[in-house]
């Protein structure tokens, strides 16, 4: 494959998307761009300056002039927000309650579907998100939309809790990621919703090897037309 793709990775939240995401990326030589650290970095700053997160004029001036970039790391990519380091900041759970508020303003999805679409814009990009295959890069030369059920994308996430030392509720995990998911999908601007010539892949029964096996294949199908 010659040609410098962009692979556009979506689906609702706790479905894998990033963990595959990141491992396609790698084996392509590609980088690896997380559109929902995008958005929660974005959560982390409103907080900071005291904007609501349903305040659309106050983000659409914060955005002017917010800088969000990314790092790459041995132990992962970090995130910054100016000069201040928010990797792990942007992954706690009052970020994740206010996040799908936000990112349903308006000003906040124009502003970073133009960053995105910069980021992408030479190819050789593995982006993943909630609306990459339908508004950010709707031409992009393969689309993904990655699902599973309620109940196993809960079960994950209670794991990947336990292994951080973090107790969770099982139960309460899959209500907050069911309202996510509600959120997410229902929200006037670029919902949630899978492209029509997104090819879907429930990760429900697989693996993360499996999984990634399986973009790896439709990507070399795809790149060699
Ligand atoms: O993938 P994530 O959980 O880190 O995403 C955080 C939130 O950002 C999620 O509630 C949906 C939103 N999001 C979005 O609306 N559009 C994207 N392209 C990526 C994320």
């Amino acid at each position: 494959m010659d040609d410098l793709l962009q692979i556009a990775i979506d689906g609702p939240a706790s479905a894998g998307k990033s963990t595959v995401a990141k491992l396609v990326a790698h084996q392509l030589g590609y980088v690896y761009c997380d559109t929902g650290a995008m958005y929660r970095a974005v959560t982390w700053a409103a907080r900071k300056e005291g904007i609501k997160a349903d305040d659309n004029a106050a983000l659409e001036k914060m955005l002017k002039n917010l800088e969000i970039s990314f790092k790459p790391a041995v132990d992962g990519q970090r995130v910054y927000v100016g000069h201040a380091e928010v990797t792990t900041a942007i992954r706690l759970p009052e970020i994740a309650r206010s996040v799908s508020t936000i990112a349903a303003q308006v000003s906040v999805r124009k502003a970073l579907t133009k960053r995105q679409q910069e980021i992408a814009a030479n190819g050789g990009i593995v982006m993943d998100g909630r609306d990459i295959g339908t508004t950010v890069l709707p031409n992009a030369n393969v689309k993904i939309f990655l699902v599973a059920s309620v109940k196993e994308r809960a079960l994950r996430r209670y794991k990947e809790n336990k292994a951080k030392g973090i107790v969770a509720d099982l139960k309460q995990l899959e209500q907050e990621i069911a309202k996510r998911d509600y959120k997410d999908s229902t929200r006037a601007v670029s919902p949630l919703v899978q492209a029509v010539d997104a090819i879907k892949v429930d990760t429900t029964q697989l693996s993360i090897d499996e999984v990634v096996a399986k973009i790896m294949e439709i990507i070399q199908k795809k790149g060699k037309k």
